[in-house]
């Protein structure tokens, strides 16, 4: 009960070719990426606009690599329906869920670079999954999508973050700190970014939970944070996880 939250990872690596069997040292890439942008210890941390500085979250999450499991198969692509969480169906089953984050790496298709469960679904398909093209520092992985931030948006999903629009037009992603945003922003759009939702404002492009390139985005919020951090407390739908 010293108030630290570490989250166990395991990664499960489904692979058909051999650039889909990602490296160990890339795999701890990730976990690196991780342990930054939820630490605020990312080195772009400190190009939040002063407009925002005071906002920028210090999560104090920490992620711990366990396992690696890896998985020769057939499929070209596994989409996005939780195949590759159930070995019946190809994939490999998640360990244990409820004390562990579970990260599959393998070709999502669609253009798709990642995917996460919400807090409060089935323990068997709990987790998230990151193409493993998108996957880490990735030297493989070409820009714009290749600086890990692709599990540090689906992690937030899977601590109960939504997207920073609401997935609406001008919508609410239920954190009070966060701007409002018009809609998904692409790219690295300039900064100030103005809002067409009134009142007049700037949207927080830079924010883990929007769909900008990798290099685009770099803070959470305190309000996110709240949100995180309250899963893990006792009560919260990821107490399993302890603190
Ligand atoms: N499209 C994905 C999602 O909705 C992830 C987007 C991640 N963005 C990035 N710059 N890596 O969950
Ligand atoms: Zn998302
Ligand atoms: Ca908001």
């Amino acid at each position: 009960v010293n108030g630290k939250v570490v989250i166990p990872v395991v990664v499960n690596v489904l692979y058909r070719t051999a650039a889909e069997n990602i490296s160990d040292s890339q795999i701890q890439s990730q976990i690196n990426v991780l342990n930054k942008d939820f630490t605020a210890t990312n080195s772009d941390f400190k190009s939040i606009p002063a407009e925002f500085s005071g906002v920028g979250a210090n999560v104090d999450i920490t992620f711990e690599l366990v396992k690696i499991n890896r998985k020769s198969t057939t499929k070209t692509s596994w989409g996005t329906r939780d195949a590759m969480k159930n070995l019946k169906r190809g994939g490999l089953d998640p360990t244990s869920p409820t004390t562990t984050l579970n990260v599959w790496a393998c070709t999502i298709g669609g253009g798709i670079l990642g995917y996460a469960q919400f807090p409060g679904g089935s323990s068997s398909t709990d987790g998230v999954v990151v193409d493993s093209f998108y996957f880490g520092l990735s030297s493989a992985a070409s820009a714009p999508y290749n600086l890990g931030r692709t599990a540090s948006h689906e992690v937030g999903h899977w601590m109960n973050l939504r997207h920073i629009w609401g997935d609406a037009s001008c919508g609410n992603d239920l954190v009070s700190d966060t701007p409002i945003h018009k809609t998904a922003n692409f790219g690295v759009p300039a900064y100030p970014f103005v809002s067409t939702c009134l009142p007049i404002h700037n949207e927080m492009t830079m924010n883990y939970m929007d769909y900008t390139d990798d290099k685009g985005m770099f803070m959470f919020t305190n309000g996110q944070k709240a949100r995180m951090s309250a899963l893990f407390v006792s009560g919260g739908a990821r107490s399993g996880f302890g603190i």
